[in-house]
This record gives structure tokens, sequence and C-alpha cells, in this order.
């Protein structure tokens, strides 16, 4: 439970208390764990793995909303407004996750303020991000919004050296398209454009970005 930021204002006694209404889930890849207008009893932690947040359109085309990668929480907003899940959840890895049921975690933020703010800034990151993205999609191109997309995914989950930013392939190429919010038809082309002038290299498992070339 330490791993999880938004408990990290817990004294032992606390995340004693809390480990004790907590239950730690092992996920296999692909499992969905919830779908958006399902009513919502459940918010969960992950521990390890990693978990994507998606809407999906009438014909069935998906768009990521987020990844939630080790530490990082979802689940909240059905429990606090009351209303359908706003979004769908599925594994994209073997996954470990920490659940707490709806009535425990409201009582939680009833007693410990820390956690309050904890979920408040959550919230607030999110809004911040959800903005860029309504910018993104309503000014940017298409290609510049798959390189804007890679430089997310290496800042966020690249192991660098140098300039080099290595980015392990948890998503598939249909993944990273509905994660940029463009056809993959244009997400290949901008593949194949940085692989000719050397700034991105695929490998079976990741993908090596120059980053100083790219920017
Ligand atoms: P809930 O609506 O209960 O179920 C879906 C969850 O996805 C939601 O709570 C949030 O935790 C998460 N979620 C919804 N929209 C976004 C978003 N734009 N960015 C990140 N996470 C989101």
């Amino acid at each position: 439970i330490k791993k999880v930021p938004l408990f990290s204002q817990l004294n032992e006694e606390q995340l004693g208390a809390l480990a004790q209404i907590c239950t730690r889930r092992s996920f296999k890849r692909s499992t969905v764990l919830f779908s958006e207008k399902e009513v919502g009893s459940v918010f969960y932690m992950v521990l390890s793995g990693s978990v994507k947040i998606f809407t999906t359109s009438s014909s069935g085309e998906e768009k990521i909303l987020s990844i939630c990668k080790s530490g990082e929480s979802f689940g909240e907003l059905s429990l606090i407004d009351g209303k359908p899940r706003s979004a769908s959840a599925q594994t994209l890895e073997d996954s470990v996750l920490l659940t707490l049921t709806g009535q425990s975690f409201l009582d939680l933020l009833r007693t410990n303020f820390d956690i309050t703010l904890g979920i408040m800034q959550e919230l607030s990151s999110r809004l911040r991000d959800t903005n860029q993205q309504v910018f993104d999609l309503t000014f940017l191109d298409a290609r510049t919004r798959v390189i804007k997309s890679l430089i997310k995914m290496a800042n966020k989950h690249g192991l660098r050296n140098g300039t080099t930013i290595t980015i392990k392939l948890v998503l598939n190429f249909d993944e990273i398209s509905q994660l940029a919010g463009v056809q993959k038809v244009t997400l290949m082309q901008v593949i194949r454009d940085l692989e000719e002038k050397q700034i991105l290299t695929l490998s079976s498992s990741d993908f090596k970005l120059d980053l100083a070339k790219l920017r």
C-alpha cells in the first residue's frame, strides 16, 4: 500500500487499518475490469502491470483516455457522484491491483483529508490533461498528435539513456493510434517516416526514440 502515492501521508497504524479493508487481486492480460455505463462499486489501485481507460463509439472504435501504471488509481468518479462508469477499464498486461469497496473508499475520504486532497489533486491533473487533449484534437494535425503522443509515452513510461529513450511496447499499434486520436494508417505513415530519418527504431519488444532529433 505504501507504493500508492495517495496513501503516502498515512502513518503505520493507518496503513495497517487500510490493509485490512483492501483486497489484492491478480488479473490476466486483457481482462475487462468494468465497462462504461455500468454501476460502479469498486475503487482500484495499480500495484504492478497497467490498465487502459477508454471509451467506445457506437461503431466500436475506441479512444484511450489514459494508461494507469503502478501507484496510480482509477474508478473513483462513479463512487463520488453515484453515476454510471464514465469509461471502461481493461488490463494491458498481467496486473496486480488493490481494490476497495465504494463504501470503504467514501469512508476513507470522509475521515482522512490528506487522502481527499490526494484525490482532488489527481482529478485536477486529469482535467489539465483532458484540456490538453481537447486542444490537441482541435488545433493540431494528425502527424503532430502522433509525435506528441510518442514524446508523452517516452516521458511517462520510457527508460532514458542520454538522449535516447527506450519504451517497452505494452501498447500495440491499434492502441497507440487510439491514444493519439488518429487512424492507424496515419500512425504507421509517421512511424515509417521517423524510422527512415533514424529518429525511431522498432523491435518486437520495444521502440527507441532519439528525443533530441525528434524535438
Ligand atoms: P469511473 O467513472 O468510476 O470509471 C471509469 C474511470 O476512468 C473513472 O472513474 C476515472 O477513474 C477514469 N477516467 C475517466 N475519464 C478519465 C480521463 N479523461 N483521464 C483519466 N482517467 C479517466
